[in-house]
């Protein structure tokens, strides 16, 4: 199953969650609007780390991080 990761960068405050508890797909990156996060990998072929990004999402206070079946 294949499915991608986005990250809202209007939604993004900058917290780190998503970091600590996935730091393999996700990293903060400085913008001028703040550090938001960015996944290192958007899009996945196979449904390996499905459950692993879904988690980072689910630990967003804001829901910014979409997972999502293509
Ligand atoms: Fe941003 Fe949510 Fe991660 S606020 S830094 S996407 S946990």
């Amino acid at each position: 199953m294949a499915f991608e990761v986005k990250v809202d960068e209007d939604k993004c405050i900058g917290c780190g969650a998503c970091t600590a508890e996935y730091e393999e797909n996700f990293e903060l990156i400085e913008t001028d609007n703040g550090y938001k996060a960015k996944p290192k990998k958007e899009k996945f072929d196979s449904d390996e780390t499905f459950e692993k990004n879904k988690a980072a999402a689910d630990v967003c206070p804001v829901d910014a991080i979409s997972v999502n079946k293509l």
